[in-house]
């Protein structure tokens, strides 16, 4: 364990030696975590809003996901997926019973599971015809960093220095249901969106696009691929973000990952039959998708968060009106989004230097899509450390105003 002040200042000086320049990382090293709190070398605590960007949503050191860990890892890590073990298949069911789909595939990443969805879609259309390859997508959505993953995410930036990317993918802008219904053809091989998007600013797509989405896919004989890796498996209040629009249109595929194995890199594509029926033996793989410890880790994490929708709900809404109230008395600040416990603080300026005092303040947080303020909170937060966040946002905010007044200032 390293105790010196000077800890974090090695630790960054041996990673900008050795490691790719792919990252621009925040001045801060963590040493451990406990609930919902992170500390440095030096001890200080962190209150931890952004949780790994969604993935500890028990928070830290939780521990019955501990206990698990250590009596799976005992046992057995890993075996391959060229025998059986107890867990995949157990959770592949709590998984189907969740979503109302039909087969799970096991991978390690979101982005592995968007690829297995893509290829899922590209063979559905390539048993049809050999012109059925065309993939629609939404403007601002992300889904991952694989090329495949890429290339059906909706901002340039990510596309462009790796293109030619994937061909036949067209982009419609969120909630514009004309665009999409003139986008999808009979070429369209998939639909592809996020139900809420995420790094697109914690913003929702709207269940009349999503109807729209499956009336088209239906139309056309594609199939219809939700993206719940952000916003699944608890994170809005429901199992699926789909489930939480008040009525519930069925994706063919869903893809999650994040939260779902508490830490352990674990994505999964779920799937009905029709759309399953895509990948036959030997088309589709993972070496180390589905690990006993990973996927025995996750049912312990799905019978937890059995008992934290309520929580969920109560702290989504106590951020809700503590949030609403701050955001009334700031003028930079344009909307607050609040969906389960995926909120975004949407400001008229750009939020980086906000996250960073936040940092000083003791708090977590980041920004996405340049001026949207993100909390991803765990989901056993409690009142009092929700209470604190909003103390700390409060003072924030008064920077904030200074930042928004010198802008004005010119
Ligand atoms: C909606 C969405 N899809 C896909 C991904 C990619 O997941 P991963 O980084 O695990 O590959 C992310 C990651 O942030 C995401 O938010």
């Amino acid at each position: 364990m390293m105790e010196t002040a000077n800890a974090a200042q090695t630790i960054a000086e041996r990673e900008q030696k050795y490691l790719l320049r792919n990252y621009g990382r925040y001045p801060l090293a963590l040493d451990r975590g406990k609930g919902s709190y992170l500390f440095d070398f030096e001890g200080k605590r962190y209150l931890d809003l952004i949780t790994g960007i969604g993935v500890n949503a028990l928070g830290h050191a939780h521990p019955r996901i501990v206990k698990v860990i250590r009596e799976q890892a005992a046992r057995m890590i890993h075996v391959s997926n060229l025998y059986y073990h107890e867990h995949q298949g157990k959770l592949a069911e709590r998984l189907c019973k969740a979503s109302g789909l039909d087969r799970v595939f096991f991978c390690n990443s979101g982005a592995e599971a968007v690829e297995t969805a893509i290829k899922m879609m590209r063979s559905h259309g390539h048993a049809r015809s050999k012109d059925k390859f065309e993939i629609v997508a939404l403007e601002n959505s992300f889904h991952g960093r694989t090329t495949g993953a890429i290339a059906i995410t909706g901002q340039p930036k990510y596309r462009e220095p790796f293109e030619p990317l994937l061909p036949g993918v067209k982009f419609v802008p969120v909630r514009d249901d004309a665009a999409l219904e003139a986008a999808c053809g009979p070429n369209t091989a998939g639909i592809f969106l996020e139900v809420i998007q995420g790094e697109g600013g914690v913003y929702p797509v709207c269940a009349r696009m999503l109807r729209t989405a499956r009336a088209m896919a239906g139309k056309h004989d594609a199939l219809l691929a939700f993206d719940e890796i952000q916003c699944g498996v608890g994170r809005a209040g429901t199992y699926f973000a789909y489930q939480s629009l008040g009525e519930t249109i069925q994706p063919d595929i869903m893809v999650t990952a994040k939260p779902l194995a508490a830490g352990i890199p674990l994505g999964v594509t779920v799937a009905n039959e029709r759309a399953a029926e895509a990948i036959k033996t030997g088309m589709h793989g993972s070496t180390f998708g589905g690990g006993a410890l990973a996927c025995r880790v996750a049912l312990e994490f799905l019978d937890i968060l059995d008992g934290l929708f309520e929580n969920i709900s109560a702290r989504s809404d106590q951020f809700r009106d503590g949030l609403e109230k701050l955001a009334a008395r700031h003028e930079f600040v344009k909307e607050v989004r609040v969906f389960g416990l995926m909120i975004g603080v949407d400001m008229h300026m750009a939020g980086k230097q906000l996250v960073t005092d936040a940092i000083a303040e003791g708090l977590l947080i980041n920004c996405t899509h340049d001026t949207v303020l993100r909390f991803l909170p765990p989901y056993n937060i409690s009142a009092k450390e929700v209470d604190q966040a909003l103390r700390i946002l409060s003072r924030l905010f008064k920077k904030g105003d200074e930042y928004w007044a010198r802008r004005e200032n010119g």
